[in-house]
């Protein structure tokens, strides 16, 4: 398994780019099955995740191919609609195949789904929303087998918790549904606004994008489209957050501020300075210390949970104690124990990490434990003394492109140990 090596201590100077969300390609990458015209998408990040999702989909029956930078998803037949345990479990978001399946087949049979060990993660929202369309849902052997014979109907859903994947599995699957569709309660995430803008220009009719009410007014096929995907926000703000902790002048460049607004309120609240222009964000970090400033995650637009893990590694050496709350997922504080092992103090009580800002951090060999608390570990490193070694780097690929590239050149002293 691959090893990633830092030695700590390096300012970091430069330009980084920030490329398409992963969080959005995996859903629009899904919205292919809807249709049986090809779906041609752009910006599409080069990681583990997607490679997987191609997988998943051509087991389905869908044709990927790839030129010009663009990938291209053609379902002109579905070839099966049985999505198997063997697959599903690498990535919670694959479970996203079963409301276009169920909606353009009348059937789908899904595995229950895997992915981060952060919490347990369940799909009742999902099957409560499935449901309510009409679908009959049946658990059996580990797997959700859901049937909806003469179609799936529009209904009105009010989901009782905010949940990113429940929103885009029903919208996906309310598109095809007949007659009308409200999601009350929907998540805000930028993800679900590009996946319902790819929809819109599939031929589905909502309306109330960017809102928590949407409206969907179900039609009987979708065609094909073209779209770019959303820059990644979290890929942004992980570099804004190593940039407030070791750079002295960075640039993300294609970066949408107006997505990052909590996570740049909290580096500035803290004392990086932080300019923002259209598709860029200029973080800039003198030699004082940063200051401890609590933050608490929440659904769209506020602190993202997936920052949470990164905030909390540059908080570490802060001045001052900082707490940060965890409201979106149980067990989401694996990285504590790791940043302890650099020199950390760090306790948590409940859903509260308390962070005592320390002088220094010392490299240490650590564990990647899951997507973004891995990524925590390598700001850790940045600005610890003396080497780091994160092992199971896979994680770390589940979710950023090219991160020991884009960090060593803006002077990071980073690099992959290849086994
Ligand atoms: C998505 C993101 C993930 C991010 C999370 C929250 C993708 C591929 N992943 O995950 O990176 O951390 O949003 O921003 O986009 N819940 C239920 N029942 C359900 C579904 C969710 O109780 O059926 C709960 C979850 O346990 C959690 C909360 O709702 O406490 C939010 O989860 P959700 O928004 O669904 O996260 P994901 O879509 O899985």
């Amino acid at each position: 398994m691959d090893r990633i090596a830092i030695v700590g201590g390096r300012r970091l100077n430069g330009q980084i780019p920030i490329g398409g969300a992963k969080n959005a390609a995996l859903p629009l990458m899904v919205a292919s099955l809807l249709s049986e015209a090809p779906l041609t998408l752009s910006n599409i990040p080069d990681l583990a995740d997607i490679r997987t999702l191609k997988t998943i989909l051509a087991q389905h029956g869908v044709s990927v191919t790839e030129s010009g930078g663009a990938l291209s998803l053609h379902a002109a037949r579905i070839a099966s609609t049985l999505a198997p345990y063997d697959l599903v479990r690498k990535m919670r978001a694959s479970f996203l195949v079963i409301g276009p399946l169920l909606a353009r087949c009348g059937e789908a049979v899904v595995s229950l789904p895997g992915g981060c060990a952060i919490g347990t993660r369940p799909v009742d929202l999902h099957l409560m929303g499935l449901e309510k369309l009409g679908a009959k849902i049946a658990l059996e052997d580990g797997y959700v087998h859901a049937k909806a014979a003469g179609g799936l109907k529009g209904a009105d859903i009010a989901f009782p918790t905010v949940s990113v994947g429940a929103t885009e599995n029903l919208l996906m699957a309310a598109s095809l549904a007949k007659g009308t569709t409200r999601l009350v309660n929907a998540a805000l995430e930028p993800e679900v606004s590009d996946l319902a803008e790819c929809l819109v220009k599939m031929g589905a009719k909502i309306s109330g994008i960017g809102t928590s009410t949407l409206t969907v007014e179900g039609v009987s096929t979708l065609g094909a489209a073209n779209h770019s995907v959303v820059a990644d926000r979290i890929e942004a703000g992980t570099y804004l957050m190593a940039a407030a902790m070791v750079g002295r002048e960075v640039v993300l460049q294609g970066a949408e501020p107006a997505h990052l607004g909590a996570a740049i309120a909290a580096i500035r609240a803290a004392g990086a300075e932080v300019d923002t222009a259209k598709s860029q964000i200029r973080v800039r970090r003198g030699d004082q210390r940063l200051r401890a400033i609590d933050v608490t995650t929440e659904p769209f637009p506020g602190f993202p949970t997936d920052l949470q893990a990164q905030f909390m590694a540059l908080m570490t050496l802060a001045e001052g104690t900082s707490h940060i709350h965890e409201r979106i997922f149980e067990n989401r504080f694996m990285h504590v124990p790791e940043l302890g092992r650099m020199g950390a103090k760090i306790a948590v009580e409940g859903d509260t990490a308390i962070v005592a800002g320390v002088d220094s951090l010392h490299g240490a060999p650590v564990m990647a434990t899951d997507l973004r608390a891995s990524v925590s570990l390598v700001i850790a490193g940045l600005a610890a003394q003396g080497q780091t070694i994160i092992n199971r780097v896979y994680h770390l690929d589940r979710g950023f492109e090219r991160l020991e590239e884009k960090l060593s050149l803006c002077g990071a002293d980073i690099r992959r140990l290849k086994e």
